[in-house]
């Protein structure tokens, strides 16, 4: 660049510089201290002046930029990174008497030295380590083995706990440690919102924080309000004995603290047995009134200078140790069990209990999953029963408490017809549970069918939510999938939902009803192998409708075949293939894809071969690959004629190999004696 550009660009440089400070002095006054300095609108106004600028010019834009915290980096893959310092684990116990062991043995080994411990939280997230050079982050990786994990910085960076560039002073080269964590409120309304869309919640804040890191779209994470919880500073020996603040953990954390982290407040100095015993205590029982989860308390030496003294051993430092907490247990009567109509037809029992306080929330119901289940557990009519919550989110029952067992208990009398339908339950050979087979008549089933019609991986009509599908049908606008396509906007406009228990309603709209006019319009296009998916016929899944779709091509060819034909396609067992007809043998089925057929749904294969190079070939596809997904790669054999297999058998033709490819996998090919492609060589193979 000539110097005359660069003078010119200086006043743009400049505005940038000064729109990502005041946006990240706001973002931290929000994100840190729960102060609004300016309204959302003002907000909203100068970080589009800053996009606007960066698009204008990109080589001023720099990776941590407050622009970065909506994502728009997408990963393929995650880089594999060692670890510069080991991310090493404690040693923990869920025993007081092994704290005290600890305490003493500490005590012993310190002899006169003076000392004090600190006791904090042990958040229950994921462990990541973030590297600060010259206050920028540079990069964010997960803990993975403790030597390697996954590079995850564009995700880290939409993280608002998570500081781009630090304030004040700071080392110039060290690793912040924490605990990447979903706080209770944005953990409930994201599941909330996934089984709305039909997809299956996550069973714990951790879990789902964990998914949330590995999102290949940055834009996603983003929407997932993770929290940073700074736990650990972690630098070379000789740069920390430059600064008297890294004398002590406290006083590293407080300091980060004002670098920009978020540190949590509850962190205390003890210098004994019994204040370390009080602070287990206390957060014991106070942990439910944490807006996020915690699983322990951790207890470290604070000064620093002892830790080399104290050392290790084979896997974790012997200056620091975690107390796990025990889940928490009660006992509480059984009064009544209820049985629960699934989306699926399936019948699930449930535990109404006398209402208990345990871990922060009042219990009243539980499932108690089928009639193997009671059995086991042999829970009889006036049961007490205990009941548990560790991790998960939903209480458990884990078993009886006999001291009120009653000597003339009856056992549980299990549900013979659907309370929601009266039909008669069925129980398949081999299975514990048992479900009503009114599948097109009975309503919860009905409903789950829509939802089931209209999810992302079937006919993705994602203007049409559970709760719309609910209404529409206690309306008696839609009974069945063929109905949603008869739906007109004089019907939608104005529909308005049962008042929830506040009392409110909503309506649809004139908008609203556009959309979903338009959703189902475009739905037309699916093509037909998800069609089928979407039907929600029992034992078709997504790979079986395909496998269907490819192998009868047209939907008479498919209602004609016979159960032998049927079993006769790749991965389609006698028992599916014997639902399946009698699936298209049913009148009123037939009646349905007649009308969906009218209504214009695809319902045969639209050739989209586009070459036979790799006719009679047979590929396995392993691994991480760069220009292709796993499942793109796939797709792309099949267009090409050839087919996917998932294990490498004699009568593979070629093995393509991606990044991170299972070691098993490669072994085997190599026995047999199978060529093995890179992602390149596959294309050279294609386009030869
Ligand atoms: S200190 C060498 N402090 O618990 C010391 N760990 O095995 C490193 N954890 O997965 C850890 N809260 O991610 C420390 N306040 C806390 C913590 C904490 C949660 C996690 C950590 C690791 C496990 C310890």
């Amino acid at each position: 660049m000539d110097l005359f550009s660069q003078i010119e660009l200086d006043p743009i440089r400049k505005r940038i510089e000064e729109l990502s400070q005041l946006i990240e002095k706001y973002n931290h006054e929000y994100y840190m201290n729960d102060t609004s300095l300016i309204s959302d609108y003002e907000f909203d106004k100068l970080l589009q002046e800053l996009i606007d600028l960066e698009r204008q010019y990109p080589e001023l834009a720099s990776p941590n930029s407050p622009t970065q915290r909506v994502g728009g980096e997408i990963n393929k893959t995650f880089r594999q990174v060692t670890h510069r310092f080991p991310m090493l684990s404690l040693g923990n116990t869920y025993s007081i008497d092994e704290i005290v062991e600890f305490e003493a043995r500490t005590r012993k080994l310190l002899g006169s030295i003076p000392f004090s411990y600190t006791c904090e939280l042990k958040y229950d997230g994921v462990a990541i380590g973030l590297t600060y050079k010259g206050g920028e982050l540079v990069q964010a990786v997960t803990r993975g083995n403790g030597t390697i994990g996954d590079d995850i910085t564009s995700n880290a960076r939409t993280i608002a706990t998570i500081p781009l560039r630090l304030r004040g002073d700071f080392p110039d080269d060290f690793e912040a440690r924490g605990e990447v964590v979903y706080p209770y409120d944005a953990f409930n309304a994201f599941n909330q919102q996934r089984e709305a869309e039909g997809e299956e919640p996550f069973a714990n804040p951790r879990n789902a924080a964990s998914g949330s890191l590995k999102l290949q779209d940055s834009r996603e994470c983003a929407k997932r309000k993770l929290m940073f919880c700074m736990y650990f500073m972690m630098m070379h020996p000789s740069l920390a004995s430059q600064y008297r603040q890294c004398d002590t953990h406290s006083g590293r954390l407080e300091w980060a603290k004002q670098m920009g982290f978020k540190v949590q407040p509850y962190i205390q100095e003890c210098r004994d047995i019994d204040e370390i015993r009080a602070f287990i205590e206390y957060w014991d029982q106070a942990r439910w009134n944490l807006p996020f989860a915690i699983d322990g308390i951790v207890i470290k030496v604070n000064q620093t200078a002892l830790w080399d003294q104290l050392g290790l051993t084979a896997k974790s430092p012997r200056w620091a140790i975690a107390y796990k907490f025990k889940a928490q247990q009660v006992s509480t009567p059984l009064l009544s069990v209820s049985f629960q109509v699934g989306r699926t037809g399936i019948v699930t029992p449930v535990a109404n209990m006398e209402p208990v306080w345990l871990g922060g929330t009042t219990v009243r119901r539980a499932t108690l999953v089928n009639a193997d289940f009671i059995e086991k557990m042999d829970i009889r009519e006036g049961d007490h029963l205990f009941i548990e919550k560790g991790g998960e989110i939903i209480p458990k029952v884990v078993g009886v408490d006999m001291e009120y067992r009653k000597v003339d208990a009856s056992p549980i009398s299990y549900a013979t017809v659907c309370p929601e339908c009266g039909t008669p339950l069925v129980q398949l050979e081999g299975e514990a549970g048992r479900y009503c087979p009114n599948s097109d008549g009975c309503p919860p089933q009905i409903v789950g069918r829509l939802e089931h019609f209209v999810a992302r991986k079937a006919m993705n009509i994602d203007s049409l939510g559970s709760e719309r599908l609910q209404l529409l049908y206690n309306k008696g606008l839609v009974k069945n999938i063929a109905d949603l396509y008869d739906l007109t906007m004089e019907q939608l406009v104005g529909l308005e939902t049962e008042a929830d228990i506040n009392g409110r309603r909503s309506t649809i709209q004139e908008k609203g009803a556009e959309n979903i006019i338009a959703a189902l319009e475009a739905s037309l296009s699916v093509p037909f192998e998800r069609v089928l998916f979407a039907l929600g016929i029992r034992f078709v899944g997504e790979v079986g409708a395909k496998k269907l779709a490819r192998h009868f091509k047209h939907i008479d060819a498919l209602i004609a075949a016979s159960v032998d034909e049927l079993a006769e396609v790749e991965d389609i067992g006698n028992k599916t293939a014997q639902v399946v007809a009698d699936y298209f043998k049913d009148p009123f089925h037939l009646d349905i894809i007649r009308r969906l057929r009218k209504a214009g749904l695809q319902m045969d294969i639209v050739d989209n071969q586009r070459g036979s190079q790799l006719e009679g070939l047979a590929f396995v596809v392993s691994g991480v690959f760069s220009d292709f997904s796993r499942d793109e790669i796939k797709a792309h054999i099949e267009q090409h004629g050839g087919k996917v297999v998932s294990s490498i058998s004699a009568k593979t033709s070629y093995l393509v190999a991606g990044e991170k490819m299972g070691p098993e996998k490669l072994k085997k090919a190599e026995k047999l004696g199978i060529p093995i492609l890179s992602e390149e060589e596959y294309l050279q193979l294609v386009n030869k």
